[in-house]
């Protein structure tokens, strides 16, 4: 069973960029310059664990939004991308957010409806990949 921990960026700056460009760069040939937003610093990072190893990655955003959720390839389906998720989610409540934005790459919607988001508009082009914007809302 993989752990999570919720971190800030720079103690684990190195193993979240690694899997990242793993994901992103080298599997999805999105542009390396539009990984580093900047916007790093700002957001709660979620980072999963399987024996010790950080496989999977994802962040909260100040704004209610979370985003660059990956898993390596070779731990994708066992529920660590999942377990990431509600992670970020946990972490968005409990410091009072009332709902959380994010833009799905359009075939992972389905991951995400799993947790209950719902399709929001029409899908749209970001970094050369087909997305859709999706939304969870929080308590009432
Ligand atoms: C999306 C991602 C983070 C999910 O991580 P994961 O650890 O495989 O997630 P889980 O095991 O908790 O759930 C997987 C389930 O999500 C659903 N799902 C639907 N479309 C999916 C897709 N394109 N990719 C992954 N899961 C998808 C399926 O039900 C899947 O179950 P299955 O593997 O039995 O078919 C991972 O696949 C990933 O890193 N993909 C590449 C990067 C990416 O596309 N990120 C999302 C950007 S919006």
């Amino acid at each position: 069973m993989a752990s999570i921990e919720l971190t800030e960026f720079s103690p684990k700056e190195e193993q979240i960029l690694s899997i990242r460009f793993e994901v992103f760069v080298n599997e999805q040939g999105v542009d390396a310059s539009l990984e580093i937003d900047g916007k790093d610093s700002e957001c709660v990072h979620a980072l999963a664990y399987e024996d010790g190893k950080p496989v999977g990655t994802g962040r909260l955003l100040p704004d209610s939004h979370i985003g660059r959720m990956a898993v390596l390839s070779e731990y994708r389906s066992r529920g660590i991308g999942t377990a990431i998720l509600e992670a970020l989610i946990e972490a968005a409540k409990n410091r009072g957010d009332s709902r959380i934005i994010l833009a799905s790459q359009t075939h992972a919607a389905s991951f995400y409806e799993r947790l209950g988001f719902g399709a929001v508009g029409t899908p749209f082009f970001e970094a050369g990949i087909e997305h859709v914007l999706m939304q969870l809302q929080l308590g009432e």
